[in-house]
């Protein structure tokens, strides 16, 4: 018999996200009707059908057992893109864009993420953590069960090793695991004085000290007009290289601009945003095996003309992840189940391939190979979602599908 702390019984389905990816993205769901899981420790160690329960796992007398009754059993959500730590809000520029000014129009006038580098630069590390705080909880109980989170709202030395110390905060005071992702080259703030010391100074200075603390596993750059150059973005990636971070990239966003390329030339993990890739870019992507983060709430949110071309990118065989990109400025919000839905609505993935790529997705592209999937072994990061299908997860828009969250085997959120 296989001993267990905690045990969900009586599922509809098992979304195991761990099924034969060559077969097609319905059965790399690897649904098992019917089914339960248990786990350990915070370790699964049995999935299987109901019937076989009682036969084969024996709770401890601490366990925990909740009955899905027949909702579905999956894996958490992987948000994979956020820059959830800031201070201050843009409602105001949120009115002033929707009434006709531009994005970088304000980004140019000194708004934008510029006005958010101003609130977070004032704010200390306790008050972002205090800020910061509710909106995981938010992601949480919308079924998140790892983040990633970017600096990028300091841009200078102290600042964006503010921000990264919060974000390790927050995956020491609240149940989610954190990705820190220290993004440097966001914005050129007005006070940088040269732009090539400045930018030196980032990567120089800045860069090893995160580096060196194990503040973040991945370096970031904006790339784009009136943000920063593919030399900067290379001469960033070669550091982070040197440093033993991966290389993420904000590329094709507003301006089409052989990011995707780009990326694909540094041997990028990821390439993001990626609204105005071409063909091209495409191709560079797949033959590269960077994958590709989706970020369909901003494209919303900045009215974007088009949807990243998630169809065309896994037709492609481009693997894909998917984001919140929970941020004040591009996508202030926490419901990633309205950013499941707009990877149907607005990027072109069936329901299934959109699961896919907000799970086991996520974890694959933020390397994180102990999760995204129920199988023995894996991390016991579960969602018990009270939808009867993967499909009704996508159709119901922004709804709260999830009824409880378990991180590392606690539950955290019902
Ligand atoms: O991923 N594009 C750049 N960065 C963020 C937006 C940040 C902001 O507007 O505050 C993004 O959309």
């Amino acid at each position: 018999m296989i001993e267990a702390d905690l045990i969900i019984h009586s599922a509809g389905a098992v979304v195991t996200c761990a099924g034969d990816p060559s077969a097609g993205p319905e059965a790399a769901l690897g649904i098992l009707k019917g089914g339960a899981i248990a786990a350990r420790a915070g370790w699964i160690v049995w999935v299987g059908p109901q019937e076989s329960l009682s036969r084969e796992v024996l709770p401890l007398p601490s366990a925990v057992t909740i009955d899905a009754a027949g909702g579905l059993v999956a894996p958490g959500y992987v948000d994979a893109h956020t820059h959830l730590v800031f201070a201050g809000d843009r409602a105001r520029e949120f009115s002033l864009r929707c009434g006709g000014a531009s994005y970088q129009e304000l980004l140019a006038a000194g708004g934008g993420i510029l006005a958010t580098v101003r609130a977070t630069r004032a704010a200390s590390e306790d008050e972002l953590v205090e800020l910061a705080l509710p909106r995981v909880r938010r992601l949480v109980s919308e079924g998140v069960t790892t983040v990633e989170v970017k600096s990028g709202y300091g841009l200078t030395i102290e600042d964006e090793l503010k921000i990264l110390r919060a974000v390790r905060r927050l995956g020491q005071e609240s149940p989610v695991e954190v990705v820190g992702t220290l993004l440097p080259l966001h914005a050129l703030p007005p006070d940088a004085g040269d732009r090539d010391a400045w930018v030196a100074r980032m990567i120089d200075e800045l860069l090893p000290v995160v580096a060196g603390e194990g503040l973040a596993r991945f370096a970031d750059v904006f790339v784009e007009q009136g943000a920063f150059t593919h030399e900067e973005a290379r001469m960033l990636a070669a550091a982070a290289k040197a440093h033993g971070l991966g290389v993420r990239l904000h590329v094709d966003q507003l301006t089409a601009g052989r990011g995707a390329e780009l990326a694909a030339e540094l041997g990028a993990v990821t390439a993001d945003h990626l609204e105005t890739i071409t063909p091209e870019g495409v191709e560079a992507l797949a033959k590269a095996g960077v994958a590709a983060t989706l970020l369909p709430i901003s494209t919303l949110y900045l009215k974007c003309p088009s949807y990243a071309p998630g169809r065309v990118l896994a037709d492609a065989g481009v693997r894909l992840a998917l984001g919140s990109n929970c941020n004040p400025g591009s996508a202030m919000t926490e419901s990633f189940s309205l950013a499941l839905s707009l990877a149907c609505l607005g990027n072109g993935l069936t329901a299934s391939e959109a699961f896919l790529a907000a799970t086991a997705g996520g974890a694959a592209a933020l390397g994180l190979g102990d999760r995204g999937r129920l199988e023995v072994g894996l991390r016991a990061d579960l969602v018990l979602h009270g939808a009867p299908s993967v499909e009704h997860l996508a159709y119901h828009l922004a709804a709260r599908h999830a009824r409880a969250v378990i991180i590392g085997g606690e539950l955290v959120h019902e």
